[in-house]
C-alpha cells in the first residue's frame, strides 16, 4: 500500500503527533507513507522539484512533542480553504486535474488529510470525484464537527491562554487596572470561554452570547465598587461589538479577517468606566509550541484509527472523539454544522454559577438571578451530633 499525508489550513499542536501515529502504525502493516508539503499544494507539481517526501518512523519518532507541523501548511493558495464568512471552498478544474494526476502516479491507494473546516471541505470535493479520502479534524478553535467532543490543537490553546492570563492578571493587580485579552477561536467561544473559567475572567465575551456593552460597564463598576483591583475580560476575536464583527485588512490577499476587537473595547471600556484599561492579544502564540499531553494523545489515536479505516476500505469518513472512543462520521455530517457554544449549555451556566460576566445580564439582573435560586426558607445550620445522611460527606 503507498499512502499520502497532507495537513492544511492553520497549524495546531498535534499534528505531528498524527503524522507519528499514522507512519508508526502504517509501518506495521509494510505500508509506504508519502507525506506532502504545505498543505494541498504539495499535490501540485513544481519547477526543479517534488512537494513530497517519503515518511518513515525514523524521521517521525518523538516528534509528537513537536508544535507546529513537519510538513509545513498553508491557509492560501490553490486551493481556496477559507469557508468561515468570508468565502466557500472551491477548487477550479485544472488544479484538480493536476492533483488527481500526481495521486494517480504515485500510485496512491488512499490520502488522508488533517485539516479544520476548509480543509475538510476541499477534502470532501476530492472525495466527491470519487477519490479515497479520510479527514482527521484539527484546530485550536474546537468548532469543526457536532459529531466530536473535541479537536486537538484545543486544549494547547487554552492551556497557553489560561497561562497568560494568570500572567497580565498580577500586572492588572497591581495597578488596579482593566485587561482586556483577545483570544483566536474563529467564529466560536470556545478558547474565550474554557480559559476565562480556567484562569478566573471576570468578563467573557463570545460570539454566541450576544453582549450589551452598557451591561458590561455596568458590572465592571459594580465590581470596582465591591473593591475588587482588576477586572480581566476575555474577548473572543468573533464576538460581534454594536452588532458587527470587528474586522483587519489582510495583507496578502486584501481580505478581511476577524480581529481588533481586543483593542476597540479597550478604548470604549476606559472612556465608559473612567478605569484605566489596557489590552492584549495573544495571537499566534496560541497555535504555536508543544501539544500538552491530551493533544499528543488525541493526535496519536486518531493517526492509528486512520490506519486502520484504511484498512478496512473506508473511505470519505472524518475521525471523531466520541466520549472515550475515537469514532467516524462522513465527510458530509463532519462539514455540516459547526460546532458552537450553547449558550444554555452546562458549561455556560457553570461559568454563570461562578459570576462570570457574558454581558447579557446587568449587575441587577446577575444579582436577581443568584437571589431567584436562593432557597425561600432561611438555612438552618446543623446540630454537631446529626449524622449525615446518606451520600454526605463522600
Ligand atoms: O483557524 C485557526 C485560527 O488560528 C483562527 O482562530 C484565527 O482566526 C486564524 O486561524 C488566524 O489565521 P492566520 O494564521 O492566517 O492569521
Amino acid at each position: 500500500m503507498i499512502i499520502g499525508i497532507l495537513n492544511s489550513g492553520g497549524d495546531c499542536p498535534g499534528i505531528n503527533a498524527v503524522i507519528e501515529g499514522f507512519v508508526s502504525a502504517a509501518y506495521q502493516r509494510a505500508w509506504r507513507v508519502i507525506g506532502f508539503h504545505d498543505g494541498f499544494e504539495g499535490l501540485l507539481p513544481m519547477a526543479g522539484g517534488r512537494r513530497y517526501e517519503l515518511l518513515t518512523p525514523m524521521k517521525t519518532h518523538k516528534i509528537r512533542a513537536f508544535g507546529g507541523t513537519i510538513l509545513g501548511t498553508t491557509n492560501t493558495g490553490n486551493f481556496n480553504v477559507h469557508v468561515n464568512k468570508f468565502g466557500s471552498a472551491s477548487i477550479d478544474k485544472e488544479t484538480m486535474a493536476k492533483a488527481k494526476k500526481t495521486i494517480t502516479a504515485l500510485g496512491l491507494q488512499a490520502l488522508v488529510v488533517i485539516g479544520g473546516d476548509g480543509s475538510a471541505k476541499t477534502a470532501q470535493l476530492f472525495s466527491e470525484e470519487g477519490l479515497p479520502v479520510i479527514c482527521i479534524p484539527k484546530t485550536i478553535n474546537n468548532d469543526l464537527c457536532t459529531a466530536s467532543d473535541y479537536t486537538f490543537g484545543f486544549q494547547s490553546a487554552v492551556s497557553v491562554v489560561s497561562e497568560s492570563i494568570d500572567r497580565i492578571r498580577t500586572t492588572a493587580n497591581a495597578h488596579k487596572r482593566i485587561m482586556v485579552i483577545e483570544v483566536m477561536g474563529n467564529l466560536s467561544g470556545w478558547i474565550a470561554l474554557h480559559s476565562g473559567i480556567a484562569a478566573s475572567a471576570d468578563v467573557v465575551l463570545i460570539p454566541e452570547i450576544e453582549f450589551d456593552l452598557d451591561k458590561v460597564v455596568d458590572c465592571i463598576k459594580a465590581r470596582k465598587a465591591s473593591g475588587q483591583r482588576e477586572i480581566i475580560v476575555v474577548v473572543a476575536e468573533g464576538a460581534k461589538l454594536n452588532g458587527k464583527w470587528v474586522t483587519v485588512k489582510s495583507t496578502e490577499r486584501g481580505e478581511e479577517r476577524l480581529g481588533g476587537i481586543g483593542n476597540r473595547l479597550c478604548r470604549l471600556l476606559q472612556e465608559l468606566t473612567g478605569f484605566t484599561t489596557r489590552y492584549c492579544v495573544l495571537g499566534h502564540t496560541q497555535r504555536g509550541g508543544s501539544p500538552c499531553s491530551f493533544d499528543r494523545i488525541l493526535g496519536i489515536r486518531f493517526g492509528v484509527e486512520a490506519v486502520k479505516l484504511i484498512e478496512q476500505k473506508r473511505f470519505g469518513v472524518s475521525l471523531v472523539l466520541n466520549g472515550p472512543q475515537v469514532g467516524s462520521v462522513s465527510i458530509d455530517e463532519a462539514v455540516a454544522q459547526p460546532r458552537m457554544v450553547q449558550p444554555d449549555s452546562q458549561i455556560v451556566q457553570t461559568a454563570r454559577e461562578l459570576g462570570i460576566i457574558f454581558g447579557d445580564r446587568s449587575a441587577a439582573e446577575m444579582a436577581a438571578e443568584i437571589k431567584g435560586k436562593a432557597p425561600a426558607a432561611k438555612r438552618t445550620c446543623k446540630s454537631k451530633s446529626a449524622k449525615p445522611s446518606a451520600g454526605e460527606g463522600k
